[in-house]
């Protein structure tokens, strides 16, 4: 048994407190390990205030890495002191969408966030937030969450590997599948927006248009290749189709996660183009089209989920092109925080301030 230090949520659009868990011995599969750093994504905002189900009392924290303190009887490929960082979607390899080589939707990946985590001093046990439970100086994670850092990648470029970089870099690279010389819009400028933008530039797309309605991001999405800035308003599709030669983009990547950008990433789209919907929505925000335009605009709308990719794939590859300095992991970065104040993060994230916040331990 081990006590740490972890970012309470009691209940949907409580506060977060930081109080001290008791966390279990290791079962034989599982490894503890002491987080170096941990971004604030937006679904953990969407976690925190009730948007997005979970089981509570939970500590949040998804997108993190750190050191391997300790492993189970049964771990073999890990080792007291690797530097990981946290896969909160981990294939369990064997059931039919990890075995049809869809590793990101495997059906047994969400086990982990069900299981009791740690207790409070009270005796209340604790979820681990998507089974990750990063908004805490030390987690235990099953062994599969892990995937091995290099020694020439610090822990807190590493982190945003984990969720924000591999859900956009991914969804442009395995769902969209943007070819060079392509358009791409992308909605929403966040940390997974941004990962969207290089991503793009980086699979070599002639335009891009980026879409926030918070100024300050202009400068930060041209920066990471963005060729164009606009911000939302009723015309926006019409704006971007303009941009794109009047036809529209071959590629609109929604990373907000609402139906009203869902449906202006699909209609900015030209004839036969494609949507690619990253945002997580809620379930109560529905999306319509009438029965022509689907046909007519022979238009693909599609969702990608953790980057519609294998991380034990993508994350090397990724790491690659950091080293190659084609993805900066610092400049998604504009603010760190200490672990009390996760609760500042979500302020910014609801103003469109900055684009991630990295709580460092
Ligand atoms: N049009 C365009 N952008 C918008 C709009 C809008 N109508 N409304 C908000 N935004 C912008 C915000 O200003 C912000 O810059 O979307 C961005 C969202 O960024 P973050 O809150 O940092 O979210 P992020 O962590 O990037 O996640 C984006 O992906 O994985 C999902 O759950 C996650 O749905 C969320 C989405
Ligand atoms: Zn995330």
């Amino acid at each position: 048994m081990h006590t740490t230090l972890g970012a309470v949520l009691r209940a949907p659009g409580g506060p977060l407190s930081v109080e001290e868990i008791t966390l279990p011995g290791l079962g034989p599969d599982d490894v503890r390990v002491r987080m170096a750093a941990t971004g604030v994504c937006h679904s953990d905002l969407s976690l925190a205030d009730g948007t997005l189900a979970h089981a509570v009392p939970v500590v949040l924290g998804h997108e993190g890495a750190g050191h391997v303190a300790e492993v189970g009887g049964a771990v073999t490929d890990l080792s007291v002191g690797d530097a990981v960082l946290l896969n909160w979607n981990p294939p369990c390899r064997t059931c039919w969408h990890c075995v049809n080589g869809e590793p990101y939707l495997c059906a047994n990946a969400a086990e982990a966030s069900r299981r009791v985590w740690g207790t409070l001093a009270d005796g209340t046990p604790v979820h681990p937030g998507l089974g990750v439970a990063a908004f805490s100086q030390e987690t235990v994670v099953p062994a599969a969450s892990c995937l091995v850092v290099p020694d020439d990648v610090p822990p807190a470029q590493a982190a945003l590997l984990g969720c924000a970089v591999l859900t956009g870099v991914g969804a442009v690279r395995n769902a969209a599948g943007v070819r060079p010389g392509e358009s791409v819009a992308v909605i929403g400028l966040g940390g997974v927006g941004l990962s969207v933008v290089q991503g793009a530039r980086i699979a070599g797309a002639s335009t891009i248009i980026a879409v926030d309605p918070a100024a300050e991001k202009e400068e930060l999405a041209r920066s990471m290749g963005a060729t164009h800035f606009l911000a939302p308003g009723d015309d926006l599709s019409r704006r971007i189709r303009a941009i794109a030669d009047g036809r529209g983009v071959d590629h609109a990547i929604e990373c907000v996660g609402r139906a009203a950008t869902i449906r202006a990433a699909w209609s900015a789209t030209r004839r036969g183009g494609k949507a690619t919907v990253v945002g997580f929505g809620a379930a109560t925000d529905e999306l319509s089209f009438n029965a022509l335009e689907i046909t007519h605009f022979a238009r693909a709308l599609q969702g990608s989920l953790y980057g519609s990719s294998d991380p034990a794939v993508e994350v090397p590859e990724l790491l690659r092109l950091y080293r190659e300095g084609e993805l900066d992991l610092s400049a998604l970065v504009t603010r760190t925080i200490g672990l009390h104040e996760v609760e500042e993060a979500f302020a910014d994230m609801r103003s469109g301030r900055g684009a991630r916040s990295l709580v460092l331990f």
